[in-house]
């Protein structure tokens, strides 16, 4: 487990109850630590990569079983999530964040639920 992706799941402070997207979850690593936090609460990834959401889903299994988890194929440009809303969103390492943050934020501000938070890091890997 990377100190990056620990650190980075702790300082979000998750809560049982929280309703959690991530943007571009990657293999699912921060979604298990994510998940592992959770009561009644939900974890929804995201990945434009059908690759890496099957990789994701798959290491993630259990939660997905338990109904704690759902992984989705779709970038955040085109994501539809209907009427669903998140108490915490984040994206870890997601280049349009960077590049783009503006847009960025602005696609997040539809998914969140009053009072919500977006938190974002990104660093090229080493
Ligand atoms: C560098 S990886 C980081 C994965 C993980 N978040 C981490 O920190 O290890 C970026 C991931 O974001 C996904 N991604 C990039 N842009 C995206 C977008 N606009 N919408 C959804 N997923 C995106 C990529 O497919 C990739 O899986």
């Amino acid at each position: 487990m990377p100190d990056r992706i620990e650190s980075f799941v702790a300082a979000m402070g998750i809560r049982p109850t929280d309703r959690v997207l991530e943007i571009g979850c990657g293999h699912g690593v921060a979604a298990t630590l994510v998940c592992q936090q959770l009561g009644t609460g939900r974890y929804v990834a995201v990945d434009r990569s059908p690759k890496m959401i099957a990789a994701a889903e798959k290491r993630n299994r259990p939660f997905v079983e338990a109904g704690v988890a759902r992984f989705v194929h779709a970038s955040l440009e085109q994501l539809d999530l209907g009427g669903e809303r998140f108490d915490k969103v984040f994206a870890m390492r997601v280049r349009l964040f960077h590049d783009q943050p503006e847009q960025a934020c602005k696609l997040v501000q539809r998914w969140l639920a009053a009072n919500g938070a977006l938190f974002v890091e990104y660093d090229e890997p080493a």
